[in-house]
Protein backbone atom coordinates (compact mmCIF):
# COMPACT_ATOMS: atom_id res chain seq x y z
CA UNK A 1 0.00 0.00 0.00
CA UNK A 2 1.56 3.42 -1.12
CA UNK A 3 0.56 6.65 -1.84
CA UNK A 4 1.99 10.50 -2.91
CA UNK A 5 1.21 13.33 -1.12
CA UNK A 6 2.20 17.04 0.16
CA UNK A 7 4.19 16.78 2.65
CA UNK A 8 2.40 18.43 6.26
CA UNK A 9 1.57 16.17 9.28
CA UNK A 10 -1.04 13.90 9.18
CA UNK A 11 -1.50 13.41 13.46
CA UNK A 12 -3.19 9.98 13.64
CA UNK A 13 -4.72 9.20 16.61
CA UNK A 14 -7.75 6.50 18.38
CA UNK A 15 -9.93 7.88 20.92
CA UNK A 16 -8.89 8.14 24.35
CA UNK A 17 -9.89 5.15 26.48
CA UNK A 18 -13.22 4.04 26.97
CA UNK A 19 -15.35 2.24 29.23
CA UNK A 20 -15.49 -0.54 26.38
CA UNK A 21 -11.91 -0.69 26.39
CA UNK A 22 -11.73 -0.46 30.55
CA UNK A 23 -14.25 -3.77 29.97
CA UNK A 24 -12.17 -5.23 27.21
CA UNK A 25 -15.01 -5.67 24.73
CA UNK A 26 -15.34 -4.97 20.81
CA UNK A 27 -17.19 -2.43 18.91
CA UNK A 28 -19.70 -0.80 21.14
CA UNK A 29 -20.48 3.07 21.45
CA UNK A 30 -19.31 3.70 24.77
CA UNK A 31 -18.36 6.92 26.42
CA UNK A 32 -14.73 7.93 27.79
CA UNK A 33 -13.47 7.01 31.11
CA UNK A 34 -11.70 9.87 33.17
CA UNK A 35 -8.38 8.74 31.47
CA UNK A 36 -9.85 9.49 28.25
CA UNK A 37 -11.12 12.39 29.06
CA UNK A 38 -7.55 13.26 30.72
CA UNK A 39 -6.46 12.71 27.37
CA UNK A 40 -8.82 14.22 25.04
CA UNK A 41 -7.30 17.43 27.28
CA UNK A 42 -3.75 16.59 26.73
CA UNK A 43 -4.07 16.09 23.40
CA UNK A 44 -6.20 19.98 22.46
CA UNK A 45 -2.98 21.06 24.31
CA UNK A 46 -0.48 19.01 22.43
CA UNK A 47 -2.46 20.24 18.98
CA UNK A 48 -2.98 23.69 20.46
CA UNK A 49 0.97 23.93 20.71
CA UNK A 50 1.98 23.42 17.05
CA UNK A 51 3.14 26.01 15.20
CA UNK A 52 1.20 25.07 11.72
CA UNK A 53 -1.83 23.47 13.67
CA UNK A 54 -4.49 21.43 11.69
CA UNK A 55 -6.59 22.64 8.87
CA UNK A 56 -9.19 19.84 9.44
CA UNK A 57 -9.88 17.90 12.29
CA UNK A 58 -12.23 14.34 11.51
CA UNK A 59 -13.40 12.20 14.19
CA UNK A 60 -15.83 9.15 13.39
CA UNK A 61 -19.45 9.36 13.99
CA UNK A 62 -18.97 7.37 17.67
CA UNK A 63 -19.35 8.81 20.64
CA UNK A 64 -15.70 8.28 22.19
CA UNK A 65 -13.50 10.01 19.30
CA UNK A 66 -16.15 13.27 19.24
CA UNK A 67 -15.48 13.43 23.14
CA UNK A 68 -11.43 13.50 22.51
CA UNK A 69 -11.82 15.92 20.55
CA UNK A 70 -14.20 18.61 22.20
CA UNK A 71 -11.62 20.00 24.23
CA UNK A 72 -9.99 21.42 21.57
CA UNK A 73 -13.16 23.86 20.63
CA UNK A 74 -12.14 23.68 16.57
CA UNK A 75 -14.40 22.44 14.16
CA UNK A 76 -14.63 18.97 13.61
CA UNK A 77 -15.84 16.57 11.04
CA UNK A 78 -17.73 13.71 12.20
CA UNK A 79 -17.51 10.74 9.20
CA UNK A 80 -18.85 7.22 9.51
CA UNK A 81 -16.09 5.62 7.10
CA UNK A 82 -13.69 6.24 9.82
CA UNK A 83 -16.57 4.44 12.60
CA UNK A 84 -14.38 1.30 14.12
CA UNK A 85 -14.52 -2.05 11.96
CA UNK A 86 -17.68 -3.79 12.16
CA UNK A 87 -17.87 -6.28 14.49
CA UNK A 88 -21.04 -7.74 13.13
CA UNK A 89 -22.73 -10.80 16.17
CA UNK A 90 -19.31 -10.21 18.44
CA UNK A 91 -20.04 -6.44 18.76
CA UNK A 92 -20.28 -6.21 22.60
CA UNK A 93 -18.31 -9.57 23.16
CA UNK A 94 -14.44 -9.86 25.33
CA UNK A 95 -12.43 -11.72 23.17
CA UNK A 96 -12.52 -14.16 25.79
CA UNK A 97 -16.23 -14.69 25.10
CA UNK A 98 -15.57 -15.17 21.47
CA UNK A 99 -13.13 -17.77 22.02
CA UNK A 100 -15.62 -19.56 24.17
CA UNK A 101 -18.57 -19.10 22.77
CA UNK A 102 -17.53 -19.35 18.87
CA UNK A 103 -14.08 -21.05 18.76
CA UNK A 104 -14.27 -21.61 14.98
CA UNK A 105 -14.47 -18.18 14.48
CA UNK A 106 -11.86 -17.23 16.79
CA UNK A 107 -9.51 -19.28 15.09
CA UNK A 108 -10.87 -18.49 11.84
CA UNK A 109 -9.56 -15.06 12.89
CA UNK A 110 -6.62 -15.41 14.25
CA UNK A 111 -5.38 -17.63 11.43
CA UNK A 112 -6.16 -14.97 8.64
CA UNK A 113 -7.16 -11.29 10.57
CA UNK A 114 -6.47 -9.46 6.85
CA UNK A 115 -9.13 -11.75 5.42
CA UNK A 116 -11.55 -12.55 8.53
CA UNK A 117 -14.87 -11.02 8.23
CA UNK A 118 -16.95 -11.10 11.75
CA UNK A 119 -20.22 -13.13 10.24
CA UNK A 120 -22.95 -9.61 9.23
CA UNK A 121 -20.09 -7.25 10.07
CA UNK A 122 -16.51 -6.65 8.61
CA UNK A 123 -12.72 -7.97 7.22
CA UNK A 124 -9.24 -5.88 7.21
CA UNK A 125 -10.17 -5.92 3.58
CA UNK A 126 -13.49 -4.61 3.87
CA UNK A 127 -11.84 -1.33 5.92
CA UNK A 128 -9.66 -0.81 3.31
CA UNK A 129 -11.97 -0.78 0.87
CA UNK A 130 -14.10 1.61 2.50
CA UNK A 131 -11.28 4.17 3.34
CA UNK A 132 -10.19 3.89 -0.49
CA UNK A 133 -12.19 7.04 -1.42
CA UNK A 134 -11.05 8.70 2.36
CA UNK A 135 -7.70 8.40 1.11
CA UNK A 136 -8.07 10.05 -1.78
CA UNK A 137 -9.69 13.20 0.07
CA UNK A 138 -6.50 13.27 2.38
CA UNK A 139 -4.53 13.34 -0.90
CA UNK A 140 -6.21 16.52 -1.97
CA UNK A 141 -5.46 18.24 1.26
CA UNK A 142 -2.43 20.86 2.03
CA UNK A 143 -2.78 21.93 5.54
CA UNK A 144 -1.94 19.59 8.17
CA UNK A 145 -4.98 17.08 9.52
CA UNK A 146 -5.96 15.43 12.68
CA UNK A 147 -7.63 12.24 12.40
CA UNK A 148 -8.88 10.77 15.87
CA UNK A 149 -10.40 7.50 15.09
CA UNK A 150 -10.02 4.14 15.99
CA UNK A 151 -7.24 0.75 16.37
CA UNK A 152 -8.35 -0.82 13.15
CA UNK A 153 -9.43 2.61 11.24
CA UNK A 154 -5.60 3.87 12.48
CA UNK A 155 -3.54 0.75 11.59
CA UNK A 156 -5.32 1.09 7.86
CA UNK A 157 -4.27 4.47 7.55
CA UNK A 158 -0.71 4.06 9.03
CA UNK A 159 -0.34 1.20 6.82
CA UNK A 160 -1.28 3.50 3.58
CA UNK A 161 0.92 6.44 4.65
CA UNK A 162 3.88 4.06 5.99
CA UNK A 163 3.56 1.53 3.32
CA UNK A 164 3.38 -1.32 5.28
CA UNK A 165 2.24 -4.41 3.61
CA UNK A 166 -1.58 -5.59 3.43
CA UNK A 167 -0.70 -8.74 5.78
CA UNK A 168 0.99 -6.66 8.49
CA UNK A 169 -1.33 -4.01 9.07
CA UNK A 170 -3.93 -5.82 11.18
CA UNK A 171 -1.03 -6.54 13.37
CA UNK A 172 0.43 -3.15 14.05
CA UNK A 173 0.67 -1.53 17.00
CA UNK A 174 -1.46 1.04 17.69
CA UNK A 175 -1.44 2.21 21.67
CA UNK A 176 -3.99 4.34 23.45
CA UNK A 177 -3.39 7.87 24.22
CA UNK A 178 -0.48 8.68 21.70
CA UNK A 179 -0.38 10.83 18.41
CA UNK A 180 1.27 9.47 15.70
CA UNK A 181 2.72 12.45 13.19
CA UNK A 182 3.11 11.47 9.79
CA UNK A 183 4.82 13.80 7.54
CA UNK A 184 5.14 12.33 3.46
CA UNK A 185 8.43 11.82 2.28
CA UNK A 186 8.90 10.36 -1.65
CA UNK A 187 8.13 7.10 -0.03
CA UNK A 188 6.74 6.49 2.82
CA UNK A 189 6.50 8.98 5.68
CA UNK A 190 8.84 10.28 8.85
CA UNK A 191 7.16 8.89 11.59
CA UNK A 192 7.05 10.26 15.28
CA UNK A 193 4.80 8.67 18.25
CA UNK A 194 3.69 11.09 21.36
CA UNK A 195 3.02 9.42 24.57
CA UNK A 196 0.30 11.99 26.19
CA UNK A 197 -0.86 9.83 28.88
CA UNK A 198 1.14 6.80 30.50
O1 LIG B 1 -10.55 -3.03 21.38
C1 LIG B 1 -10.79 -1.80 20.79
C2 LIG B 1 -11.10 -1.96 19.31
O2 LIG B 1 -11.19 -0.70 18.73
C3 LIG B 1 -12.39 -2.76 19.02
O3 LIG B 1 -13.56 -1.98 19.01
C4 LIG B 1 -12.08 -3.36 17.68
O4 LIG B 1 -12.91 -4.44 17.34
C5 LIG B 1 -10.63 -3.72 17.87
O5 LIG B 1 -10.05 -2.71 18.67
C6 LIG B 1 -9.84 -3.88 16.59
O6 LIG B 1 -8.62 -4.49 16.88
P1 LIG B 1 -8.37 -6.04 16.48
O7 LIG B 1 -8.58 -6.07 14.98
O8 LIG B 1 -6.96 -6.28 16.90
O9 LIG B 1 -9.37 -6.88 17.18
Amino acid sequence: MNIHIAPRTIWLTRHGESTANMAGVVGTDMPLTARGAQYAKQLASFINDQPQGPGSIWTSTLQRTIQTAAPMNRATNALKVLDEIDAGICDGMTYEQIAEQMPAEFAQRKADKLRYRYPRGESYVDVIARLDPFILELERQREPVLIVAHNAIIRVLHGYLSGTSREDVPHTPIPLHTVIGMVPKAYGCDETRTVLVK
